[in-house]
């Protein structure tokens, strides 16, 4: 699939073939390009944590309520970023794990799409319940965030293109 015909394509999908699985190979051909995405001073601060146990899958729904239809999904990946070791400034209270974290998803995202699956970000961090909860349940260490839940399986839908969503309102040339 051409890059921008893939971008301009993309959808989230919420429903999955129950039956399918994904291999650890195909998994990590998906980690592989997430880890290409831009990061801060190419940090690349994140970690993936994969979730395939068929209990996990449907019970995420009870950490993250809009997770429901992640019952079918082949899997999920947590995307997390290492606090400690993203870009940050300490002295002024910010850093980029969010933004960077967010990039490695669409890159998941996208990846997925080039390979004919369907997947659909639904959000962690900046929830703390759900950041809370995630990190009990799954050992994830207090400098880790989870920043999104990527649940992934072959879809079995397909959601209409969207209008054009180039909104020239929202394009400001020069000034704003
Ligand atoms: C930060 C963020 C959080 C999201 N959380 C959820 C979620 O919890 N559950 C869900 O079904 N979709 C979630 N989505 C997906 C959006 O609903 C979806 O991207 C949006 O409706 C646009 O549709 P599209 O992805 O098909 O273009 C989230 C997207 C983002 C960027």
């Amino acid at each position: 699939m051409e890059l921008y015909e893939g971008l301009l394509t993309r959808r989230s999908i919420r429903k999955y073939n129950p039956e399918q699985t994904l291999t650890k190979e195909q998994i990590l051909e998906l980690i592989r390009a997430a880890s290409y995405a831009p990061s801060a001073h190419n940090k690349q601060p994140w970690h993936f944590l994969i979730l395939q146990d068929k209990e996990v899958l449907r019970t995420m729904r009870l950490i993250q309520p809009w997770t429901s239809f992640a019952k079918d999904a082949c899997c999920i990946v947590v995307v997390c970023v290492d606090e400690s070791e993203t870009f940050h400034r300490e002295k002024e209270g910010w850093n980029y794990a969010q933004i960077d974290g967010a990039l490695a998803a669409q890159n998941l995202l996208l990846a997925c799409h080039a390979k004919g699956l369907g997947a659909c970000f639904c959000g962690a961090a900046p929830m703390p319940l759900v950041i809370d909860n995630l990190r009990k349940k799954f050992n994830i260490p207090g400098n880790i965030l989870p920043v999104a839940i990527v649940t992934i399986g072959y879809p079995e839908e397909k959601p209409k293109t969207p209008e054009d969503r180039l909104n020239l309102d929202k394009v400001h040339w020069e000034s704003f």
